[in-house]
């Protein structure tokens, strides 16, 4: 699906954003692996959740048939096309599933390949679970995630003693689990999916884990474990689990931030005040918020409640943003991983040079985003490059043009955001690509003013 994006508009009012997708992957794999019955509320139907719940219905019993409801059937509002643009915004909608857990003992041999899809963080996450699995499992992906790293969550799991096969490094997987033993692990690169998967094996194995990171990364697993009641500490020597079934639980998915993080800037693009509510405020999640402080976007967030660990409020965004470049420091990127593209949008609209050091992590996500980042702002009209490990956005605006989404999510979003602030009208190819993570992504802006219309 193809749209243009006006210039000029305004836009204004409340809103909430579908469940989060990281939030959504841990608590299926830990409702499917509990013991007892679990209810979920609010999961987002994006198609990377959908992945991991439909990986989960080939490896339980009890819980296959809502698993597979859940990730066969067209996501709310969604049209036939798969496309987002007749999406209703009931695809924020609180519905529930519950799944019958019968623990990570009663997980079963899959009778074919567990399809991953597009997501990265379903094929690491259960290569953790599975690891601990009495049977083979084998992992597959889209081309896209066939392309990414997988010794780098293989590597530790085989230290814990499963067996697990990569092709040349890449997918497929091929895990075949065991009794396991922890470890002491310390990543090299600051990954929260390889944290997860080694403290997710680590629940299942003999002894103490510890992971131990070079930078702290999103901490969704700990505080779900903790909530839970496993024996997790987090100290200055790093995070430590021991083996631990957990029972079955209810919990409401808080909306994702990352994905509130792409109307905040259309806000604050267009000049705009805005309220997000009910999105998660998890602190390793909202860097991205000081990041955008730097460059003179006020917002404040107050947290009202906690589900699971999470703290759970609403973001409102001030009016009036003279948007000012920024310089992003290496030791920050882990905790804006995913917010990159977005904020290189905003960095678009500045007076001057914007700086993201030593990004390189981003080229290998679902597409290489330094150069996608690059190439669509310069053919929006603006000035961009990826040198090395390093993006440099030049400030000024630009004047529109024509620009692909190649089917990454984050690029579709980031994209039809910046284009918001173009002098001209322009073209965005592909944003159907916003449903991995933020179905009714057009319509949500649509209802709050954004100018978009089919192309
Ligand atoms: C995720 C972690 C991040 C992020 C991804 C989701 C997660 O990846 O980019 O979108 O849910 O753990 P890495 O931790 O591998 O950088």
């Amino acid at each position: 699906m193809d749209i243009v994006v006006a210039p000029g508009g305004t836009l204004g009012g409340v809103t909430v954003v579908p469940g989060d997708k990281s939030i959504a992957h841990r608590w299926l794999i830990l409702a499917a692996t509990a013991s007892g019955r679990s209810r979920l509320v609010g999961l987002p139907p994006s198609l990377d959740v959908r992945s991991t719940a439909e990986c989960l219905a080939a490896v339980t019993e009890k819980a296959r048939p809502p698993l597979d409801v859940f990730a066969r059937k067209t996501a709310p509002g969604v049209d036939s096309a798969g496309s987002t643009w007749n999406a209703k915004p009931d695809a924020t909608s609180r519905s529930s599933l519950e799944v019958e857990g019968q623990g990570r003992s009663g997980l079963v041999e899959p009778t074919a390949a567990l399809d991953c899809g597009n997501s990265g963080t379903t094929m690491r996450l259960l290569s953790g679970v599975l690891a601990a699995a009495p049977f083979e499992a084998t992992l597959t992906g889209d081309p896209s995630l066939s392309r990414r790293p997988m010794e780098r969550v293989a590597e530790p799991l085989r230290a814990m003693g499963a067996s697990i096969r990569t092709e040349d490094g890449h997918a497929p997987v091929v895990v075949r689990g065991t009794r396991l033993r922890g470890i002491r692990y310390a990543p090299i690169v600051p990954t929260a999916q390889v944290k997860s998967a080694v403290l997710l094996a680590g629940v299942a194995a003999e002894g103490e884990t510890t992971v131990m990171e070079p930078v702290a990364t999103r901490d969704h697993t700990e505080r779900s474990l903790a909530a839970l009641g496993a024996p997790i500490v987090v100290d200055a020597d790093g995070i430590h689990v021991r083996r631990y079934q957990h029972e079955g639980f209810d919990a409401q998915v808080p909306g994702d931030p990352s994905s509130a993080a792409f109307l905040i800037a259309a806000a604050a693009i267009t000049g705009s005040a805005l309220s997000i509510e009910e999105v998660g405020l998890n602190p390793t999640r909202l860097h991205f918020l000081d990041v955008m402080d730097r460059m003179g976007i006020r917002t404040t967030c107050s947290i009202e409640r906690t589900e699971l660990g999470e703290p759970v409020g609403s973001i409102v965004v001030e009016p009036g943003a003279e948007i000012r470049a920024v310089r992003v420091e290496p030791g920050e990127l882990p905790l804006i991983i995913d917010e990159v593209p977005v904020l290189a949008a905003l960095a678009a609209h500045a007076s001057s040079d914007s700086w993201f050091l030593e990004a390189a992590e981003l080229r290998l996500k679902e597409s290489d985003r330094l150069q996608a980042v690059a190439t669509g702002i310069r053919l929006l009209g603006g000035v961009a490059a990826d040198e090395g490990a390093d993006l440099v956005i030049g400030g000024g605006g630009f004047d529109g043009g024509r620009a692909d989404a190649h089917g990454d999510h984050r690029m579709a979003m980031a994209l039809t955001v910046a284009a918001l602030g173009a002098r001209t009208p322009s073209r965005i190819d592909g944003v159907d690509a916003a449903d991995v993570s933020f179905p009714g992504f057009i319509e949500s802006l649509r209802a709050l003013g954004a100018p978009l219309e089919p192309a």
